[in-house]
């Protein structure tokens, strides 16, 4: 069935992003009329690429979790990457995300929604520029969700819905060109 894919960036134990995708799901999903898939990159748990060719050059590889990871972007009609900023950029674990895979990315439609204290701008842009040299259709600008430091209690949100209400119209918005209103790749 057509989905969107949602994928979670960060990987720490202690953590926002999954708060953050179960509240930007439903908005994706109203938006682009397609139901939402999440993976989560801690629960995928990619080693640091191993694969012994580079995945431009072939899509014959050699491990598992590179098949199962290709499958899961191949299915999705559209790719949102939800991703913190560290230290003015996005998570290695992302970027090794990335890195598995090639063809998979081309032409698909895409979305970035980064968060930080400021809206993890930065690391959104730095994130952008890699999906652009891989080549997929940038459904619209970086959602940059910004989150001030008194919405943490223990370093978890204490209410992950009033952080995420702001950009509620600017996710629902996006959805369409990830979804419903796709135009074909030139
Ligand atoms: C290694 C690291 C670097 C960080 N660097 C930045 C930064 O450059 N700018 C910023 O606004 N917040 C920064 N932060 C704060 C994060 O935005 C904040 O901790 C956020 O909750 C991280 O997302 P996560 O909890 O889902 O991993 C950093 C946090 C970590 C762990």
């Amino acid at each position: 069935m057509a989905h969107i894919l949602l994928v979670v960036g960060s990987t720490r134990p202690v953590r926002v992003g999954d708060q953050l995708a179960e509240q930007i799901a439903p908005l994706l999903s109203e938006g682009a009329g397609l139901p939402v898939r999440v993976v989560d990159l801690a629960e995928l748990d990619l080693p640091l690429l191993n694969e012994p060719v580079m995945a431009g050059a072939s899509i014959d590889y050699a491990h598992e979790h590179t098949k199962a990871w290709s499958e899961l972007v191949k299915d999705a009609e559209a790719v949102v990457f939800l991703t913190p900023q560290y230290n003015s950029g996005y998570p290695a674990g992302l970027k090794n995300a990335i890195d598995y895979l090639y063809v998979e990315w081309q032409a698909k439609p895409a979305l970035i929604v980064s968060y930080g204290a400021f809206g993890g701008g930065m690391g959104g842009a730095q994130l952008r520029a890699v999906t652009e040299f891989v080549k997929m259709r940038m459904a619209a600008d970086n959602v940059e969700i910004t989150i001030p430091r008194d919405a943490y209690v223990d370093w978890r949100l204490a209410d992950p819905a009033a952080v995420v209400a702001p950009y509620r119209e600017q996710l629902t918005a996006a959805g369409p060109a990830l979804g419903k209103d796709l135009v074909p790749a030139s």
